[in-house]
């Protein structure tokens, strides 16, 4: 049941053989060229258009105009209507506006580089994502959904997208930059996370995740592969890969094994409840360098997740042990976060009983860890090597998925 502490990234990767047989994841400056505003106002179209969501945003707090990669401003009003319909971002950027840096990681549908803007010089990410992998995977739809998700969230602990683009071959996704690594070699470096540590995380994990279920969107994939530090050693949340927005309920099997909740696992229809299971997962793996089911064979992490006892390391705290027994609990009538209360039973819990969590949101509570990186100058010395291919984007070329990816 031990998890490997040198284990990659890649072994965790999520379970391809499962997703084919079914069928259904602060550098803020924005990068683009000068037509930008213009086209943004010409091509907002109405991609997301929903009332619970409308109402919800309104009362976020959203600022943008002095991070775009052009320096291009847009006022409140145009932000606020963006947040409610989700923002139409094909057209703003190319493939040309952007010098293609080192990889920053690999994913099962393509890879992130460093990228720097020819027009303000500044570093971002751009996730690259195979059309024909896309297609074999059947995952056409969660990548559409990536990149509306990406389009409408707007928080501090999320990633800020800014863009995307195409050519014949590939889909492109341009995002902030997220200097500090990714908490999962932090973990794997430190093994395992003093308690107060852990609780910072998750605490900001906590919050990111009230706000995507505010907006009905639940994330599906939350891990530390997936959490970012930034130069000042918050959290930013990226690969909006299995995002989506369910106001009801739904069925897919997806995720990463470990992380998956038992109400997923046995093809039941599943909403929110999901994501609390996971940040279960999470704080239990930052608490003891590992996954509470996990085991070598895919099935038996399946098998454990739906019938194994939850058990602790004896050094778990007794207030994170009663916090995790109401997280990893099987019985959706019972799991914190999935009450009638939501996120607010799991903020006021006795484990989080120090967090102020007005402050915490302000981004005012002093990190625990900050990235040791020289800030701006595309430092990657957080993130692990990998190896380069040749580059072959840009390609005009037939496609033969032209209709499938036509918001890119
Ligand atoms: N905005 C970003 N800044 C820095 N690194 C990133 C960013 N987004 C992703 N990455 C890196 O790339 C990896 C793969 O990206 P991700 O979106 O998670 O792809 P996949 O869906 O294939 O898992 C991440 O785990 C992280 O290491
Ligand atoms: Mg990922």
């Amino acid at each position: 049941m031990y998890v490997d502490p040198q284990k990659h990234n890649a072994v965790r990767k999520l379970d391809i053989d499962t997703i084919t047989k079914s069928n259904e994841n602060i550098n803020e400056t924005a990068p683009s060229s000068d037509d930008n505003k213009k086209q943004e106002q010409q091509q907002e179209t109405q991609t997301f258009n929903l009332d619970s969501m409308k109402e919800r945003n309104d009362q976020m707090n959203v600022s943008e105009s002095k991070d775009n990669p052009s320096g291009n401003g847009h006022g409140n009003e145009m932000i606020q209507k963006q947040n409610v319909l989700g923002r139409t971002t094909s057209g703003k950027y190319n493939l040309p506006d952007f010098q293609i840096m080192r990889t920053l990681g690999t994913g099962s549908f393509g890879r992130v580089h460093l990228v720097r803007s020819i027009h303000n010089g500044r570093f971002y990410a751009l996730k690259v994502i195979k059309k024909n992998t896309v297609v074999r995977l059947k995952q056409i739809e969660h990548t559409n959904d990536e990149r509306r998700m990406l389009s409408v969230v707007n928080h501090p602990f999320l990633v800020r997208m800014w863009g995307t683009f195409q050519d014949s071959e590939q889909i492109f996704m341009i995002m902030d930059y997220i200097e500090g690594g990714e908490l999962f070699s932090l973990l794997r470096r430190s093994q395992k996370f003093p308690n107060p540590v852990a609780k910072f995380y998750a605490a900001e994990v906590c919050l990111a995740l009230e706000y995507l279920h505010s907006l009905d969107i639940i994330y599906r994939d939350l891990k530390p592969e997936n959490i970012l530090l930034d130069k000042n050693g918050h959290i930013k949340i990226t690969d909006f890969g299995f995002a989506k927005y369910v106001p009801d309920v739904t069925y897919t099997l997806c995720g990463t094994p470990d992380y998956i909740a038992p109400e997923v696992v046995s093809s039941k229809p599943y909403n929110k409840s999901v994501d609390w299971w996971s940040f279960g997962i999470l704080i239990y793996e930052m608490l003891s360098g590992r996954t509470p089911f996990y085991d070598r064979s895919t099935i038996k992490t399946y098998e454990n997740i739906l019938s194994a006892p939850l058990t602790f390391p004896s050094y778990l705290h007794e207030d994170v042990q009663d916090l995790l027994n109401r997280l990893i609990t099987r019985d959706l009538s019972k799991r914190l976060g999935n009450l009638q209360n939501g996120s607010e039973d799991v903020k006021n819990h006795a484990w989080f009983s120090e967090v102020i969590w007005d402050k915490l949101l302000a981004r005012c509570i002093e990190t625990p860890y900050e990235p040791p990186i020289s800030q701006g100058q595309g430092d990657t010395s957080q993130f692990e090597k990998y190896p380069e291919e040749d580059i072959n984007y840009g390609i005009k070329g037939d496609d033969p998925y032209a209709d499938l990816f036509k918001d890119f």
